[in-house]
């Protein structure tokens, strides 16, 4: 068997294009987004760039707030509060990690739920664990979860193993699979034995930032592979997958580039997006912009 490759540009460019039709079409204003960067960490700032890139070609406001690195928890929690009231802004992030003397869950869960288009806070979190739809889902595990449905695989009853628990990824990305009737099995660095289990995977979600980890003797034949793996070696973008040891073996495959990175920012534009609607909606039926200033009521 040779693997199918899942195009993650090219599904992540059609999704980029939809949105901007449906923007250009709004009768009302455009959606805003509003990125918080701390401090002068490269790869954020180079993550933020791209954001504000997409966002400007589909029609978002991007609005990058550059903070200095030394700032302090109550000064970054005004600058979230003010985003929180200010009624023209839709989707608030902020970009992590965060420098360490800042309390990362602290300052996320500042973000007002309605404009947690990262869906980081407890309470969009949580609304995913109740697989409720209205919570806004994290951008790589949404992206990652439409890249799946792209391949027109069942979902229901497959074995799904999650390599990683991070909060940005790996945890999220099992309640998804969860949600979508996988049985999951989530691993981490302290798994005992990992191969033997992912030898019995019908599909592996590997989010460890371990380069080249996953060989072909540690899959079952067909198995669907997301790979959402980012390690720069030697100059090049690496995922956590032997790409090549394993393309014979697997039915579907991510590649590292062009897989499931491009898929992160259009998700997250198809959450502001989502945003901006559901704020104008709430607009309409009060005739108020629910500013804590306002006065049209
Ligand atoms: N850092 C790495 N991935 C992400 C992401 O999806 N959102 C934010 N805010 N920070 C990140």
């Amino acid at each position: 068997m040779t693997a199918q490759i899942i195009d993650g540009k090219a599904i992540a460019q059609k999704t980029c294009d939809e949105l901007k039709t449906k923007i250009s079409s709004l009768q009302d204003g455009a959606p805003s987004l509003a990125v918080i960067l701390v401090g002068d960490d490269e790869a954020s700032q180079i993550y933020v760039r791209n954001k504000k890139k997409k966002a400007t070609e589909v029609g978002i406001d991007c609005h990058v707030i550059e903070l200095s690195a030394s700032i302090g928890e109550s000064a970054l929690l005004s600058t979230i509060d003010e985003l929180n009231d200010n009624p023209h802004i839709n989707g608030i992030i902020v970009q992590l990690p965060l420098p360490k003397h800042l309390d990362e869950q602290k300052i996320i869960a500042h973000i007002s739920p309605d404009k947690d288009v990262d869906g980081f806070t407890p309470y969009n979190s949580g609304l995913l664990s109740y697989n409720n739809p209205s919570a806004f889902v994290s951008a790589t595990p949404k992206g990652v979860l439409e890249l799946l449905k792209s391949t027109g695989i069942d979902l229901v009853g497959k074995h799904a193993v999650v390599i990683g628990r991070s909060h940005i990824v790996g945890r999220p990305v099992a309640k998804l699979l969860l949600n979508a009737d996988c049985t999951v099995t989530i691993t981490h660095s302290h798994t005992v034995n990992l191969p033997e289990i992912t030898q019995t995977a019908d599909i592996i979600v590997s989010a460890c930032g371990q380069p080249k980890m996953i060989k072909s003797s540690w899959l079952k034949e067909g198995v669907v592979i997301l790979d959402v793996g980012i390690t720069r070696v030697d100059g090049h973008l690496c995922g956590d997958v032997d790409f090549d040891d394993v393309k014979e073996k697997a039915s579907f495959i991510t590649p590292v580039p062009g897989g499931v990175g491009p898929m992160t920012i259009a998700m997250l534009l198809v959450n502001t997006y989502e945003a901006f609607l559901r704020a104008q909606a709430k607009g309409e039926t009060s005739h108020c912009c629910h500013h804590k200033n306002c006065h049209c009521h």
